[in-house]
């Protein structure tokens, strides 16, 4: 995993917009989040983490197959940021392409990865979720200035005769959800050579009382139905490690699942929402802090702008 170095605390917020450390934690359980330098895109974190994972896992780069990125604030419109990280990470005989599912990137990513790797196209895969939205973030906005934070984590997998890797995934999205969080300059419609229009702006916008009540259910919804489809409980998840957006929504959606707090991981807090970042950063985290070991279960979950949202049911 790696995470912006700079930390942007509630109270330096305190300092830029009409807000306080109290809302913030009891709204969101937000007390700082990581915020990038000018010259750090999203490929910047995307090969940090990438080499850590190959360097984990004991596999050159040279013998990767597929280097999967999943992000939607990539260095450029094009060339993809998977082209840019494996170039700079040496994986020179791989293929390398994109996924935007925005928040709910990284559960797209390790069902695209174990897709290819079980139908044979790809023997093992680098797949990389990373996000960089403060670049986005309006900082007199303080209604969305306060939930973001940069970085990203990396996992690679392999086929392999073992019972581990991605059990059962549910991929979601309900396109009619558009207008609840979108960025629109930049784009092929708004393109960066013109001059902004009228309801146009650079900045990520978000309704987050809509996507506060859809995040809940989606989370509940896709759950449940992964669950379903590998034919286990919810009593045999050892670690959720949800999409980190707002501790309010982690509890909700825990609580209406039947998990207890020890089961739930909670990185939010110092982190800040870091889109696709946030559930490969929390499973490195979870895994170093000695609460993820092989062959426990594992359930993702994630959503966000599109709207998309989905689950993976994981064997460490
Ligand atoms: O990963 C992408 C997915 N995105 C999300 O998961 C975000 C989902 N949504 C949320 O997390 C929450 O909706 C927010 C944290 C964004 C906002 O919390 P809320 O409890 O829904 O607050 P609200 O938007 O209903 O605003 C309540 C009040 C408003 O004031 P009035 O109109 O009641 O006077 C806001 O203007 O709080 C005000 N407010 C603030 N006050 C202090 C909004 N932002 C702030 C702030 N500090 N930073």
């Amino acid at each position: 995993m790696s995470v912006a170095e700079r930390v942007l605390n509630n109270a330096d917020l305190e300092k830029m917009v009409d807000t306080s450390d109290e809302w913030i934690v009891s709204r969101t359980g937000i007390s700082e989040r990581r915020i990038s330098e000018s010259d750090q895109g999203a490929s910047y974190f995307g090969q940090r983490a990438a080499c850590q994972a190959l360097e984990r896992a004991g596999v050159r780069a040279a013998d990767v197959d597929a280097v999967i990125v999943t992000s939607v604030t990539g260095d450029q419109i094009f060339p993809s940021t998977s082209c840019l990280i494996q170039s700079a990470i040496g994986a020179s005989n791989s293929a390398a392409f994109d996924v935007g599912a925005a928040c709910a990137g990284f559960i797209y990513g390790l069902e695209v990865a174990t897709s290819m790797i079980k139908c044979g196209t790809f023997d093992n895969a680098l797949v990389v979720g990373v996000d960089v939205l403060t670049k986005f973030v309006d900082w007199t906005d303080r209604s969305t200035c306060i939930l973001f934070g940069d970085g990203g984590g990396a996992v690679y997998m392999e086929a392999s005769d073992d019972e581990r890797g991605v059990l059962a995934s549910v991929l979601k999205a309900d396109g009619g959800g558009a207008r609840h969080i979108h960025m629109k300059a930049g784009g092929t419609l708004n393109p960066a050579s013109r001059p902004l229009q009228e309801g146009v702006t650079p900045y990520l916008f978000m309704a987050g009382q809509e996507v506060y009540r859809f995040a809940v259910k989606a989370m509940e919804d896709s759950c449940k139905s992964v669950l379903a489809k590998a034919g286990m409980s919810i009593d045999n998840v050892d670690l959720f490690v949800p999409h980190q957006a707002n501790l309010r929504i982690i509890t909700a959606a825990s609580d209406r699942l039947g998990l207890s707090r020890d089961k739930v991981f909670v990185n939010v807090h110092k982190y800040g929402n870091m889109s696709a970042g946030s559930i490969p950063v929390g499973l490195c985290e979870a895994e170093a802090e000695g609460r993820l070991k092989v062959g426990d279960l594992v359930m993702t979950v994630g959503f966000g702008a599109g709207l998309v949202w989905g689950a993976n049911l994981i064997r460490w």
